[in-house]
């Protein structure tokens, strides 16, 4: 009997049960059953909890682009890896076999050979959802370089403080990219970056948009000719299962950018066994993941998961909105997509339009439905489950993160009975924990707590990138020989997980994760802004967004506070992306304080939220005063 595929309720706690009895027997199996080695492992794992570091696979030898492509060629050759679907539904959609992919990696490879980048090196992917964001990503992957994908709706100064942490020796844009009805110019942002980068040797530009670029001589190619007079095959590069994959950035509570590494085989096994099971995959199933390969569901479940399974998986260019609300309904019967995979926000954001949008396509191939990246209201996740998933295909609520690498907690379709708002049980091989205040497990149910894992697995982050002090810390101090989540949870009468949302100075704003400090340290750049707090109100279709107290220098000064608000998002649009700017922007005098000096940002997530009902103990602020003040001047 294969452990690779859980069967029915019974199975799943059998497997979960061996998974954590037999932890090494349960993963050893699945490795070896699933995967094409060079090598072996000489051991499961190794681990130290309170060093944070951790070991998959140890020895083995592997190339993941090997077991994403090459594998399938003999069984799948012609069969579609990647549907290209581009923004533009009158311009023709792609469909990429397994041997052409194959070919192009090849090409990509041998290119980025060429151009000198070797394993290990940083190459950095700035590209919108093109097949050639596939390629070179996997790449990157076949010839051992450490891919770092930055999201292209990412600023210019955003981009290169990625570039100088990781000290990327490549970037890899496009001219522009398609995005709705308009055009974004990539190569000019990426230009712009560079003048604050001093590693970067090469930067390879994909012709999407045939926009006016500037070429820096030296510096900057076209890929096409390079490509075009590449070899279409190349050898994947060997390599050590704890060799490094990727770095993917995630914004912290406080500081700069959290580099996630990822290595290489833990990650694989754990990818290719979630998809084949979350989403119920079978051979021949279209399978359709909305996010942008810019983050880590798309690294997960557009490339990686989907591609180790030998499946056929959706790469969209658009926005749902474009041409008009109908779009992924569209796309989904334009593909027969069986599995769809999106954002709450999403979904909120479409079950606002008229019913018509999405009642006039049957939908008839669809089997399992996904949510990712934010909890999912019950409203939305009604909507979703009845106009979209026609009450027939299971929901499956996923709660994972760039950490996990891979999908943590989530209802098997047609395996555990789904609940709303509920991500429900962990898969085989997750353990997590609920703590209170002081520390300790909480036992039973009907509990609420701080989420924590207790046990690794195979594809948690190794490290922060060049900072491991970091990754304890954030990590692996609040609760000693746990892994933090930063979320809180709760767990029902009968053990179903439900994630309540953040319990640190992270802000969730349409599925995206944001830190309040990165935030505040870039208002705090206006000359006229003394000091600033932001916090998350809940939003209808963003989910939360984001609410700033800003105290200015000169008080009483009349400048326009309307161009003040404009400067300041303009700001924080610069420094980070458009994806962080304010909803509403008050000016206040002061902002409460402890008296060590510590903002109470819980007086004023109340006030945001328009909850003056209780504001506890103010007794003990430096400035109790403040909140009266800032309660009547709310917006
Ligand atoms: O707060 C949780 C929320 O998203 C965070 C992780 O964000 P990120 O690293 O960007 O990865 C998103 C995609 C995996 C988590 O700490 N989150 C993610 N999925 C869910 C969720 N919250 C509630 N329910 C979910 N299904």
């Amino acid at each position: 009997m294969s452990y690779y595929k859980i069967k029915d309720l019974e199975n799943y706690f059998k497997m979960y049960k061996k998974s954590v009895r037999e932890p090494r027997k349960f993963w050893d199996r699945i490795a070896d059953e699933n995967f094409t080695w060079y090598q072996k492992w000489d051991k499961v794992f190794d681990f130290d909890m309170e060093k944070a570091e951790f070991k998959w696979f140890l020895n083995a030898k592997v190339n993941i682009t090997k077991n994403c492509i090459d594998r399938h060629l003999n069984k799948r050759g012609y069969k579609t890896a990647i549907i290209f679907e581009p923004n533009n539904p009158n311009e023709e959609a792609q469909h990429i076999t397994y041997e052409e992919l194959y070919k192009n990696v090849a090409k990509w490879s041998n290119v980025l050979e060429e151009q000198g980048v070797k394993k290990g090196d940083r190459v950095c992917i700035y590209l919108p959802m093109i097949p050639e964001l596939a390629y070179a990503t996997l790449a990157c992957a076949r010839i051992g370089a450490i891919h770092s994908v930055v999201f292209a709706g990412f600023s210019a100064s955003a981009l290169s403080a990625r570039i100088n942490d990781c000290e990327a020796k490549m970037v890899i844009t496009s001219d522009g990219g398609y995005r709705g009805n308009k055009t974004i110019d990539l190569k000019s942002i990426v230009d712009e970056s560079l003048e604050k980068c001093n590693t970067i040797e090469t930067v390879l530009t994909v012709n999407r948009t045939n926009s006016s670029v500037t070429m820096k001589e030296g510096r900057d190619l076209w890929v096409q000719p390079l490509l075009d007079k590449a070899q279409d095959n190349h050898v994947a590069a060997i390599m050590d299962a704890e060799d490094p994959l990727f770095i993917l950035y995630t914004s912290g509570s406080t500081g700069k950018p959290k580099g996630m590494l990822h290595t290489t085989a833990g990650y694989m096994v754990y990818t290719a066994y979630t998809f084949k099971n979350v989403f119920n995959y079978e051979e021949n199933d279209v399978y359709w993941c909305t996010a942008d390969i810019g983050w880590i569901t798309g690294h997960s479940y557009i490339l990686y998961g989907p591609l180790l399974n030998g499946a056929t998986t959706v790469i969209f260019e658009g926005v749902p909105s474009y041409p008009d609300f109908s779009r992924f309904w569209e796309v989904i019967e334009k593909h027969k997509v069986n599995q769809f995979y999106t954002a709450p926000t999403a979904i909120r954001a479409l079950a606002k339009e008229s019913l018509d949008y999405v009642q006039k396509f049957p939908l008839s191939s669809l089997k399992v439905i996904g949510s990712v990246g934010e909890p999912i209201n019950e409203e939305a996740w009604h909507w979703y489950n009845d106009h979209v998933g026609g009450k027939r295909c299971p929901l499956v609520d996923t709660w994972w993160q760039t950490e996990t690498g891979g999908i943590m907690i989530s209802p098997i379709p047609f395996v555990t009975p789904t609940k709303p708002t509920y991500a429900s049980l962990p898969l085989p091989g997750i353990q997590p924990v609920l703590m209170d205040e002081l520390r300790n497990e909480i036992e039973g149910n009907q509990v609420t707590g701080a989420l924590c894992v207790k046990f690794p697995w195979p594809s948690m982050a190794r490290t922060i990138w060049g900072d491991h002090q970091r990754y304890i810390d954030t990590y692996f101090k609040a609760f000693p020989g746990k892994y933090f989540t930063g979320d809180g949870a709760l767990r029902d009468e009968v053990g179903y997980y439900r994630i309540t949302g953040r319990v640190d100075d992270v802000i969730i704003v349409s599925g995206h994760n944001l830190g309040t400090a990165p935030i505040e340290d870039a208002i705090n750049e206006h000359p006229a802004v003394a000091e600033s707090a932001i916090v998350g109100f809940p939003h209808d279709i963003k989910g939360n967004a984001l609410y700033g107290y800003v105290i200015l220098k000169e008080t009483g000064e009349s400048r326009n506070q309307d161009n003040l608000r404009k400067e300041i998002n303009q700001l924080i649009s610069d420094q980070i992306g458009p994806i962080a700017k304010l909803d509403k922007i008050q000016f206040v005098s002061g902002l409460p304080k402890t008296r060590s000096g510590k903002i109470m940002r819980r007086i004023l997530r109340k006030i945001a939220e328009g909850d003056f009902s209780n504001f506890g103990d103010i007794s003990t602020l430096l400035n109790p005063e403040i909140v009266e003040e800032i309660k009547d001047g709310k917006l």
